[in-house]
């Protein structure tokens, strides 16, 4: 019987894959066998993961881009399409708060700065629109192809204090579905969207938020670890599966889906 959860040979680009969440998954699709474009700012980060790629026998090639560039993107798609000659799957691992868009605990929504509130709109929103917009293209001729959005939990439910990434991981799940039925409709079955949620981890954006200088937890990360039915954050393994899934053949008939990986946290009322 044919593996469904195959992925060897696919060509997937990961943004954000200079990042904790994206950059780990990233690996992981390499050692699956997937050609993986690690797409990202860092040059020493992204010098990284070719390096880990060589160093196993894995395929991976590095490449620089801004999502919120659209000459980057194409470039960037350039040296895929020229290097491997196709793209099968997107993952739009880019994304995240910014420290200016958190409304302090002692401020309101009345003292929300509203640069900071369009900066990470635009980061998480444009910065998964713009990636499918120029990678996605291909896709309008191979009628196959699997993106994969990168929601969050502060999406559907009312998280406190990050409004603009609240409403921005809202507009991603929007998206989400709105393309799954636009592709599904223009171009065909074969083009699927769908997006993971993760729960609660420990990466770069939200590290300050979460934990103090020492490594404990902060107020709301033992408010967080609460709301979390397995009482901890998640680990960066624990969105490979979804992944996986989502990019592979075991996912044919599902799209327009936004997938919780998040310890119980949004099925939990609290009590
Ligand atoms: N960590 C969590 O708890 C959590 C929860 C839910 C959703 N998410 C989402 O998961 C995704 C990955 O985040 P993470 O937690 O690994 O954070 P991270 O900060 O480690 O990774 C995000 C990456 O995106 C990159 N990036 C930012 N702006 C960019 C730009 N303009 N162009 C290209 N790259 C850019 C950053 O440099 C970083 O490498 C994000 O979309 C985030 O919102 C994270």
């Amino acid at each position: 019987m044919k593996d469904l959860f195959d992925i060897k040979g696919k060509v997937i680009a990961v943004t954000g894959a200079t990042g904790v969440l994206a950059g780990a998954a990233a690996r992981y699709l390499a050692s699956r066998g997937a050609r993986v474009a690690f797409l990202g700012r860092s040059e020493g980060k992204l010098a990284e993961a070719e390096k880990f790629c060589g160093d196993n026998g894995y395929e991976g090639m590095s490449v620089k881009a801004d999502v919120l560039d659209r000459a980057s993107l194409e470039a960037a798609r350039g040296k895929i399409l020229e290097k491997w000659g196709g793209i099968d799957c997107i993952v739009n691992g880019a994304g995240g708060n910014l420290p200016g868009a958190v409304i302090a605990p002692e401020k309101s929504f009345f003292d929300l700065d509203f640069g900071a509130w369009e900066r990470v709109f635009s980061l998480n929103a444009e910065g998964t629109l713009l990636p499918i917009a120029v990678f996605g293209e291909v896709f309008k001729d191979t009628k196959r192809g699997s993106i994969v959005n990168f929601s969050s939990m502060t999406a559907q439910q009312a998280v406190t204090r990050v409004l603009g990434y609240s409403n921005a991981k809202a507009a991603v799940d929007n998206l989400t579905k709105w393309l799954a039925v636009e592709f599904a409709k223009k171009i065909g079955e074969g083009v699927r969207v769908n997006a993971v949620a993760p729960g609660f981890f420990i990466s770069e954006q939200n590290r300050s938020l979460l934990l103090e200088a020492d490594g404990t937890l902060s107020a709301r990360g033992r408010d967080i670890v609460r709301a979390t039915p397995f009482g901890r954050f998640g680990k960066p393994e624990e969105v490979f599966g979804a992944i996986h899934y989502l990019c592979s053949d075991a996912s044919a008939f599902v799209t327009g889906i936004v997938l919780p990986i998040d310890g119980g946290f949004s099925c939990f009322s609290g009590v």
